[in-house]
């Protein structure tokens, strides 16, 4: 069997383009609606010097680290000049109007 779906927060308190960060497991995480149910969800550490990401600027799928710049592509989670370093990315899924992420 895979790993449990955990839910994180309802679906209509998530806004669109917003940053929001949720703690499942103690883990902090960032939960990012682009269009309708498009949904990301990324770690809030950022694997320059752990900096959280969660104050970054969000440019469409381009999210820039609040300390030193480095930018990453919440799809993906590549770091954008050297896609061999990434952010952890997570699995979201939307059902019953609650969004659940798998670690
Ligand atoms: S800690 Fe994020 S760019 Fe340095």
């Amino acid at each position: 069997m895979g790993k449990p779906w955990i839910p994180v927060i309802e679906e209509d308190r998530l806004i669109e383009s917003s940053v929001r960060l949720v703690t499942p497991k103690g883990l902090g995480i960032l939960l990012i609606r682009k269009k309708g149910s498009e949904i990301y969800a990324i770690s809030n550490k950022c694997p320059h010097m752990g900096c959280p990401l969660r104050t970054g600027i969000l440019e469409g799928y381009i999210l820039t680290c609040p300390c030193h710049d480095w930018r990453f592509d919440i799809r993906t989670g590549f770091f954008l000049d050297a896609p061999e370093i990434s952010l952890a990315v997570y699995p979201v899924r939307v059902a019953d109007g609650m969004i659940s992420i798998r670690l």
